[in-house]
């Protein structure tokens, strides 16, 4: 299957929604931490099938802002899996080439958790391969606060013109800035909703929801999905190329 992905018109960035760990855990008759456990050997696969076809970014929604208001025990031991996953697969990732990036409000993240995450983006920083960034305390309007918070500051400062402001500004004062908007958005678990995740960015990004949860999802669906990307044509609001004229 993988032979058959068009080297020519990969995706350069694609974003995926996790979804579906503890629908996954009950239907094993096990805890909610159970299914977000086999979900980061799903994080690994997708991470190996990106590099494997030369996929420049992923984005993974890990933590959202939202995730805070679960119960205080699924929140540790999210945190706990996080910070073992992080220290676990350094190996691999620095074997792979990947570099780690995170964006969210990360100060809101535990002390370890921030340590951790800072060790293994210094580390993996020189490598060039895949960019996996860790979306963590994470949610667009989150982003967009910040974004319209920043434009603020720079506006008093007189540093910014407001009249000068273009869709470029906005995208540069942005957790993503210096990266392509994704063109595939996936999301797992069954449901048909982006809940918060990169809404500026995901204005023409191909939405996918495989009816699959999280921890079943493995690289082979991941390359059908980008085989089923690279048979839809993007029209980007024009209209297409084989519209009557
Ligand atoms: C959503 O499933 C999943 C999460 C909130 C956490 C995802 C985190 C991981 C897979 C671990 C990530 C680890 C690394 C190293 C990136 P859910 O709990 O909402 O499932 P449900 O919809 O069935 O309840």
């Amino acid at each position: 299957m993988k032979d058959n992905i068009n080297p020519n018109n990969l995706p350069r960035h694609i974003a995926i929604i996790m979804d579906g760990n503890g629908r996954w855990a009950r239907q094993h008759g096990q805890e909610r931490i159970y299914g977000h456990q086999h979900g980061v050997e799903s994080v690994r696969s997708v991470i190996e099938g990106c590099g494997e076809i030369g996929i420049k970014y992923l984005t993974l929604y890990a933590f959202s802002t939202e995730n805070w208001n679960r119960p205080k025990e699924e929140v540790d031991a999210l945190m706990t899996l996080l910070v073992k996953s992080i220290h676990n697969e350094l190996e691999g990732l620095m074997k792979n080439r990947v570099r780690l990036q995170a964006i969210g409000n990360l100060q809101s993240l535990p002390a370890e958790c921030q340590q951790e995450l800072q060790a293994a983006i210094d580390a993996t920083a020189p490598n060039n391969g895949l960019t996996t960034v860790l979306a963590l305390s994470y949610s667009a309007r989150w982003e967009l606060t910040e974004m319209a918070r920043k434009a603020a500051l720079l506006a008093s400062g007189r540093q910014l013109q407001p009249e000068n402001i273009t869709a470029e500004t906005v995208a540069s004062l942005l957790a993503t800035a210096n990266m392509p908007d994704p063109d595939i958005l996936i999301r797992t678990g069954g449901e048909c909703r982006v809940s918060n995740f990169l809404l500026w960015q995901i204005a023409y990004t191909e939405l996918f929801f495989p009816n699959l949860m999280w921890p079943d999802f493995r690289k082979e669906n991941l390359w059908q999905i980008i085989l089923d990307y690279q048979s839809r044509e993007r029209r980007f609001g024009k209209i297409g190329e084989h519209a009557p004229q």
